[in-house]
């Protein structure tokens, strides 16, 4: 692993080390049908990246976390170099991929990419860090992208939204309160364990800034749909499967079918799926 040495000055521990905020809220989403509508998702990913082509040379999992999308990365691409801010969280991943010598671990903020060359990387994965910085650390961090992406590299953008406005929330045991952008900001700076700031993107401007910081959208997908506009299934466990959450989709059970369905008819008009999903995933390329 290689250590950046601001990060001994400015340790940053992320506040849900435990993930148990998260799986608390994944818990309220029925875990199966969540994990399943990523793995779709990915999916989508890559057959866009890939088409034809053989694996992509490099891929980084910026806010790698455990690591828990590395295998996807290794599906598509030689080489993946997983970082984040949080030398606990890291130190996690590296136990569980040490082994596999195309996996390399790097412990930095996402808008300090120094060591990672300019035009060096085919692809990144950025997976529901965006709503857990601060709006500069955020704009640093686009234009971190841009410099280390090769010309008309991706950028997997996964994160949460809001079906208008933008809004901020603290996520805590006891569950979920707005607050201002004044305290999301102070607490993405001065994190505080078990309140974990999460920001709401509104999408329209969150697609304006992206195309302004010079991306192209290649598509958006919504996903992750609120209980209420789900279909009632009852799913044998799928999540057992280890290594690419694609595989997920594999499963012959017509309610996996049932369920994609719904999210791609979701999908089908844009204001229904603001309203019916959680999540929201962009592909990007570097123009
Ligand atoms: C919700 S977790 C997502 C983990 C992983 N990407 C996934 O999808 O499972 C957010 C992760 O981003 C990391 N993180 C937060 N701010 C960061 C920053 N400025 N730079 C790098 N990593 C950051 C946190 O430490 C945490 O591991």
């Amino acid at each position: 692993m290689i250590p950046n040495p601001i990060m001994s000055q400015n340790e940053y521990a992320y506040p849900d080390r435990d993930e148990r905020l998260t799986s608390r809220l994944i818990q309220n989403y029925n875990e199966t049908r969540w994990n399943l509508e990523e793995a779709y998702v990915l999916k989508k990913v890559k057959d866009t990246v890939l088409g034809e082509n053989e694996k992509l040379s490099v891929s980084l999992d910026v806010g790698t976390g455990l690591g828990r999308l590395i295998p996807f990365l290794l599906s598509i691409s030689r080489k993946v170099i997983a970082l984040d801010a949080d030398l606990w969280r890291l130190e996690e991943a590296m136990k569980a991929f040490n082994s596999n010598s195309s996996v390399f671990f790097l412990w930095t903020r996402s808008s300090r990419l120094d060591p990672i060359p300019p035009g060096s990387v085919d692809f990144i994965n950025y997976s529901h860090v965006a709503q857990h910085v601060s709006p500069h650390e955020f704009l640093e961090t686009l234009g971190e992208f841009q410099r280390v992406l090769k010309m008309n590299g991706w950028v997997l953008f996964l994160t949460t939204h809001s079906e208008g406005k933008e809004w901020f929330l603290v996520s805590s045991e006891d569950g979920a309160e707005e607050i201002g952008k004044e305290e999301y900001e102070k607490l993405t700076l001065n994190p505080v364990p078990g309140k974990l700031p999460v920001r709401k993107f509104n999408v329209d401007s969150l697609e304006k800034l992206l195309k302004e910081c010079g991306f192209e959208i290649e598509w958006k997908f919504y996903y992750h749909v609120k209980p209420e506009f789900a279909p009632r299934v009852e799913l044998r466990n799928t999540t057992g499967a280890i290594g690419d959450p694609t595989e997920l989709l594999e499963s012959s059970q017509k309610d996996v079918e049932h369920i994609m369905k719904n999210l791609k008819s979701i999908n089908s008009n844009e204001m229904e799926a603001r309203r019916k999903a959680l999540d929201i995933a962009m592909l990007l390329r570097k123009g």
